[in-house]
């Protein structure tokens, strides 16, 4: 008797448990297009080889002393440890972020409307879309492009509208082609300059079409400045609040993440139209209880005044160690004026981006990303980032050139 209540019980716990399904939206985020990379580089990794990853956009360079000198004394602050009340972010954050933004730029913004705190610029890019758009709305993208527009887009119900980026227009997106129709729908209209993956520069003439063709069709233009202030040579990133009335339809991104080296912190800001801003604020709400103070007062220390010189200088010898080297190799590179990736054709016109990338990793151990991996057209580019691990003045990316080179995948 005791038995077989003990044979019922463990029957029922060795029964398959229905586990609830995933949403349907879910089915819209693409395969893992870096999944086959990944698993070649695992294989050569586990055969103890030595792989150059210039793969991942994230900076090797820790984040400057100030900064974690800064958070260490918040963190002292009782007053950091509890939940962020205000309204828009960590008013002195936002105070930083608009401060610095005239400094910079030449705009001034008002702290408490047109400034809000973010967990990161993917936190704010990816939820606009949850705030803005419906079943039937337009949303317009890069191709190639950050893939987070997207997938949000499409998780939200919107219509995704690919711009292609073409290098033959500097990567800008051609607004004339947009189709009437098309422009009607929009709601979002998603820019990133400097572009990754392309390190493709906008010019204050494209802003102000694309402010006039949001404007036209009562848009909201979306200008994703993550890599504002990664440029070389002295060149100074134009934006999009520069034009006059942009703020009237335009919003702005940016990040503490590649300008001070602090992708792990989680800290960001979005600046421009107060009553976009507040939207976006009101979704956020009732998502998260916003970054931990700390974190904002040391991302406001970076903002009122600390250098990150030194780690644009380092990522400027090994951008012209990669580009010359590979250029003197017989595979033409251009350099780019900002960001920290370097984006070219792939040197055998018969192989798919793809295919090269798998080559590269297998035959030269250097892992670059397959530029179809950011949209349709990235097919036919690589992007290589020149935040590579272990790095000291481009000692690794020598070694890089010298392997590919080697490889002979650079056709004679
Ligand atoms: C173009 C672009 N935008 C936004 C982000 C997100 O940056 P974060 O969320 O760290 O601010 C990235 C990160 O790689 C990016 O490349």
């Amino acid at each position: 008797m005791g038995q077989s209540h003990l044979h019922e019980c463990t029957d029922r716990y060795n029964a398959p448990v229905p586990m609830a399904a995933p949403s349907r939206r879910l089915d819209l985020i693409p395969p893992y297009l870096f999944a086959e990379l990944a698993r070649i580089k695992a294989e050569a990794v586990a055969q103890g080889a030595d792989v150059i990853d210039l793969g991942i956009g994230d900076p090797d360079i820790p984040t400057p002393r100030p900064i974690l000198d800064a958070l260490a004394k918040a963190v002292e602050d009782p007053e950091t440890h509890r939940y962020d009340e205000s309204p828009r972010g960590w008013p002195k954050l936002l105070e930083s972020a608009t401060k610095w933004y005239a400094r910079e730029f030449g705009v001034r913004l008002d702290p408490k409307t047109e400034a809000l705190e973010l967990i990161g610029s993917k936190d704010g890019l990816a939820h606009l879309a949850w705030a803005f758009v419906d079943p039937g709305d337009v949303v317009l993208v890069p191709d190639p492009g950050y893939p987070v527009y997207k997938v949000n887009a499409l998780m939200a119900g919107g219509e995704v509208y690919e711009t292609p980026l073409l290098e033959a227009n500097g990567y800008l997106p051609n607004l004339g082609a947009i189709p009437s129709d098309v422009a009607k729908r929009a709601k979002l209209f998603y820019l990133c300059y400097p572009h990754n993956p392309t390190g493709a520069v906008a010019t204050p003439e494209f802003y102000r079409d694309a402010v006039a063709f949001c404007r036209e069709h009562d848009i909201l233009l979306v200008n994703d400045m993550a890599y504002a202030t990664v440029a070389y040579d002295g060149f100074k990133n134009p934006t999009v609040l520069q034009v006059e009335g942009a703020k009237d339809v335009a919003i702005e991104f940016h990040s503490l993440s590649k300008m001070y080296n602090m992708t792990g912190w989680r800290i960001a800001f979005a600046l421009g139209n107060a009553a976009a801003l507040g939207t976006l604020a009101r979704l956020k709400s009732n998502l998260d209880s916003k970054q931990f103070p700390a974190v904002a007062e040391a991302a406001a220390c970076a903002l009122d005044g600390v250098s990150n010189d030194a780690t644009l200088a380092e990522y400027a010898r090994r951008r012209d160690v990669l580009c010359d080297g590979l250029t003197a190799a017989g595979w033409t590179i251009e350099k780019p004026k900002a960001t920290f990736f370097v984006w070219t054709r792939i040197p055998d016109p018969k192989l798919t981006s793809k295919e090269f990338c798998e080559r590269l990793l297998k035959e030269a151990h250097v892992l670059a990303v397959p530029g179809v991996g950011y949209g349709p057209h990235g097919e036919g580019y690589v992007r290589m980032s020149l935040t590579v691990k272990g790095d000291q003045g481009g000692a690794r990316l020598e070694e890089a050139v010298a392997r590919i080179r080697a490889s002979g995948l650079i056709p004679g």
